[in-house]
């Protein structure tokens, strides 16, 4: 196809707001980046910006349940999604927190943090200007319900917790982290409780999401089912 064609053909399909949503261990990290991937879309983890929050209120030794504190720091604070050889890099004000977001600590708090309705309203607002011109695959807990309700595709995965416990383990072990299952089990079904019974925008699947329960998926199945949703929706808005 000569060069001008294929601006033309690009500027006739439709980029797609992608929100992928789904509680801790569901898979929806590692779906959203592969998919953002295939299809050339910017991948945004919202969890790792409510992360990087979390790692600075503890940094400066603030009380994480003080709502008119931490809406201070969030309103001060810089955070960047950066992509190097494919791999996502959080930077906090400038410095990258990759690793350190994904430390236990900020891990037991960030349930408290993200639940402040001002402090959503704040990430609310970002996340929107970033996935704002479509080729974006977003994933969270409120993505397909607050952040984007008209987003052309919502996916909410969903698995049995012993096995999103046993894959968090794993992912731990690879970071150095040694945690026992049963304390991982504790873990989840906390942050499930915290993020699902908030006020403001907590865990619930959109009424138009189509789900997805992971606990017997591949990877790549559960990304070829994503994939064959967007690929479905593509070609309908390029006809
Ligand atoms: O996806 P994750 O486990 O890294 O997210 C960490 C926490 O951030 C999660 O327990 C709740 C919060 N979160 C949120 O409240 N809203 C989002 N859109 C994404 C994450």
């Amino acid at each position: 196809m000569k060069k001008e064609m294929s601006w033309l053909f690009e500027g006739f399909m439709r980029k797609l707001i992608i929100a992928i949503d789904g509680p801790a261990g569901s898979g929806k990290s590692t779906t959203a980046k592969l998919v953002a991937q295939k299809l050339g879309y910017l991948y945004i983890d919202t969890g790792a910006m409510y992360r990087a929050l979390t790692l600075k209120v503890i940094e400066l030794g603030i009380d994480p349940g003080d709502e008119e504190e931490v809406i201070k720091v969030t309103r001060d604070t810089k955070i960047e999604l950066l992509y190097e050889n494919g791999d996502l890099r959080v930077l906090l004000d400038g410095r990258d927190v990759t690793e350190k977001i994904r430390s236990p600590e900020v891990t037991s708090l960030v349930s408290v943090v993200s639940a402040h309705p001002k402090v959503r309203d704040e990430m609310v607002k970002k996340q929107r200007e970033l996935g704002k011109n479509g080729g974006v695959v977003m994933d969270g807990r409120d993505i397909g319900t607050v952040v984007f309700p008209d987003a052309d595709l919502k996916i909410f995965m969903s698995a049995d917790v012993k096995e999103r416990a046993k894959r968090r383990q794993k992912e731990m072990k690879e970071q150095g982290f040694d945690v026992d299952i049963d304390e991982i089990i504790n873990e989840i079904e906390e942050r499930d409780r915290l993020d699902s019974t908030r006020e403001v925008g907590p865990l619930k699947k959109a009424d138009d999401a189509f789900e997805i329960d992971t606990t017997n998926l591949t990877i790549d199945e559960q990304v070829e089912i994503v994939l064959r949703k967007a690929y479905e929706l593509i070609n309908q808005n390029s006809n």
